[in-house]
C-alpha cells in the first residue's frame, strides 16, 4: 500500500465529517512485566489512516469551510534511541514518507494544540482514547472556552470510529490481498498440524508446529490467541491453555491464524487426532460442514447479515434435531432458543485489520446492514456438547466442532477466501495421512 491510499484515506474522512478537528492516537506501549514491553500492534485506525507503525505519534486533522489539513505529530529522531532499539523515522523522515501538510516533534504538541483547536467547533476521536495527548486536547478545549476573545469553541465531541469504521467496511483489491496473504500462511499452518498430530502430543505440540510456519514465513504476529483443544476442551469456547494431551479417538479443534501486515486471518479446523473420524464424529462433523456451506453460498450482495445470522440458526437448529440431540418443531425450539446450548456463539463477524473487525452491522438507522461487495466476514458455524451433558446420547457427549472460513462479498455473491484449507471429511484423513 502506498502514501496514496493513506492520504485517500485521510481525504475521504475529512469528506465525510462536519468542520471541526480530528485526533487519532497511536496504541500505547504496554508493560508486560517490570520494563519490559507486550510486543507492540498499532491501533488499527490510525493505522489505516496513516500507515504508520511507530508509537507515541498523533495524526490531527482538520477542516473548516476553506481549508483541510493532516498534521502528524511523531517521536523525534534519537541517537539513544536507536543505538537500543533501532532508529525511528522522526520528523524529518515522516515528512518525506507520508503525504501530509505537516509533522512535528510529539514533544512541540502541547505548544500546538491550543492553536489547533482555536476557533473551532467540534471535535473528533476516539470515545475509547485515554491518551494523554487526548486529554491535553480536551483541557485545551475547555480553556479556550473560557479564554477572553474566543468567538467559536469546542461544543461538540464527535465519536471518530464512527466513520472511520465505515470506511474500513468495504476492503480495497489492496487489503484483500494481504488478507489472502495471511490466509495462505495459515493454510500451510492448519495443514502441517494435520500431519503432525498423534495421539499423546499435547496441543502446545501442535500449537508450536503452526506459530513455525508463521514465524518462519516472516507473519510475525498471530492475529488472536490460539486455541488447540482437544475432545472435551473444545467446549470451551475461548479454550487458550493449550496444555492437555491429544487422546486417541478425540477430535481436536484448531482456531488459529496469522496476520499478515496488520490484516487477520481467522480458520477453525476440527479434525480427529488419529486421522479417522469416528461415526458419531462424522454424523457431527457433516451437519456443522453442511451447515457452514449453505450460509456460505447465501452470502451476496443485498443479503442482510441479520438474515444470514437467522437462518444460521434454523439450519443449526435442525441439525441438532437430525442428529437425536434436540427434540421438537424447529420454530418451537427456535423460540425457546433451545439451540444455544449447542450453538451459542454467531455466525460469523467482519474481519479486517482486527480480527473482529469492529466495523457496522447496522446501518444509519439502525437497520441490519446488507452485504456489499468488498465485505470480509467470518463464517463459523459450531455445535458444542459437553462431556457431562446426559441429556445428550453418550455417542455424541465430549464433541466439540467449529469450521471457520474468511468470506468476501463479491460483484455476483461470494468468494471463499480460505476454500484450500482441507474442509471435507475426505480432504481431511487424506490430509492427516499424509
Ligand atoms: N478466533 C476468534 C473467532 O473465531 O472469532
Ligand atoms: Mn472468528
Ligand atoms: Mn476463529
Amino acid at each position: 500500500m502506498n502514501e496514496t491510499h493513506y492520504q485517500a484515506r485521510r481525504q475521504k474522512l475529512l469528506a465525510s465529517i462536519e468542520e471541526g478537528v480530528a485526533i487519532l492516537s497511536s496504541s500505547p506501549l504496554k508493560i508486560r512485566s517490570n520494563d519490559t514491553e507486550y510486543p507492540y500492534r498499532q491501533n488499527s485506525d490510525f493505522y489505516y489512516l496513516t500507515g504508520f507503525e511507530e508509537a507515541n505519534a498523533l495524526l490531527v486533522l482538520v477542516k473548516t469551510k476553506e481549508i483541510e489539513r493532516s498534521i502528524l505529530f511523531v517521536e523525534p529522531y534519537s541517537d539513544e534511541f536507536a543505538l537500543w532499539n533501532g532508529a525511528r523515522l522522526g520528523v524529518e523522515g515522516a515528512m518525506k514518507r507520508f503525504e501530509v501538510d505537516e509533522v512535528h516533534s510529539i514533544l512541540e504538541y502541547p505548544n500546538h494544540i491550543k492553536e489547533i483547536l482555536r476557533e473551532h467547533i467540534a471535535l473528533y476521536f476516539d470515545f475509547h482514547d485515554d491518551s494523554n495527548h487526548l486529554k491535553l486536547a480536551q483541557q485545551s478545549a475547555k480553556e479556550l472556552r473560557e479564554s477572553r476573545g474566543v468567538k467559536r469553541y469546542i461544543r461538540s465531541f464527535h465519536d471518530v470510529t464512527h466513520w472511520t469504521r465505515s470506511m474500513r467496511l468495504i476492503k480495497s483489491s489492496e487489503e484483500i490481498d494481504k488478507i489472502r496473504y495471511a490466509i495462505s500462511l495459515t493454510a500451510l499452518a492448519h495443514h502441517e498440524a494435520m500431519k503432525q498430530c498423534q495421539n499423546g502430543l499435547r496441543e502446545f505440540e501442535l500449537q508450536a508446529c503452526m506459530s513455525y510456519i508463521f514465524l518462519s514465513n516472516g507473519a510475525m504476529n498471530e492475529a488472536y490467541g490460539a486455541i488447540v483443544a482437544g475432545g472435551n476442551n473444545a467446549n470451551t469456547l475461548h479454550y487458550i491453555d493449550n496444555r492437555d494431551v491429544l487422546k486417541e479417538g478425540d477430535l481436536v479443534l484448531i482456531d488459529a491464524a496469522c496476520e499478515w501486515e496488520l490484516y487477520a486471518s481467522d480458520i477453525t479446523r476440527t479434525f480427529p487426532v488419529n486421522g479417522k473420524f469416528t461415526e458419531a464424529q462424522r454424523a457431527v462433523y457433516e451437519k456443522v460442514l453442511d451447515v457452514q456451506l449453505r450460509v456460505i453460498e447465501a452470502m451476496k450482495p443485498d443479503v442482510k447479515r441479520d438474515w444470514l445470522q437467522s437462518y444460521s440458526e434454523e439450519l443449526l437448529c435442525q441439525a441438532l434435531i437430525d442428529l437425536g440431540i434436540l427434540n421438537g418443531e424447529v420454530s418451537t425450539l427456535l423460540e425457546a432458543k433451545a439451540h444455544k446450548k449447542y450453538a451459542p456463539h454467531g455466525i460469523g463477524h467482519w474481519m479486517g485489520l482486527d480480527v473482529h473487525d469492529p466495523c457496522p452491522y447496522v446501518d444509519e438507522s439502525g437497520e441490519s446492514l446488507a452485504f456489499m461487495a468488498g465485505m470480509v466476514m467470518t463464517i463459523e458455524p459450531g455445535i458444542y456438547i459437553k462431556a457431562e451433558d446426559e441429556s445428550v446420547p453418550l455417542k455424541y457427549r465430549g464433541i466439540g466442532i467449529r469450521i471457520e472460513d474468511d468470506i468476501l462479498i463479491t460483484e455476483s455473491g461470494c468468494e471463499n477466501l480460505s476454500s484450500m484449507i482441507a474442509k471435507t471429511i475426505e480432504e481431511i484423513e487424506e490430509m492427516c495421512k499424509s
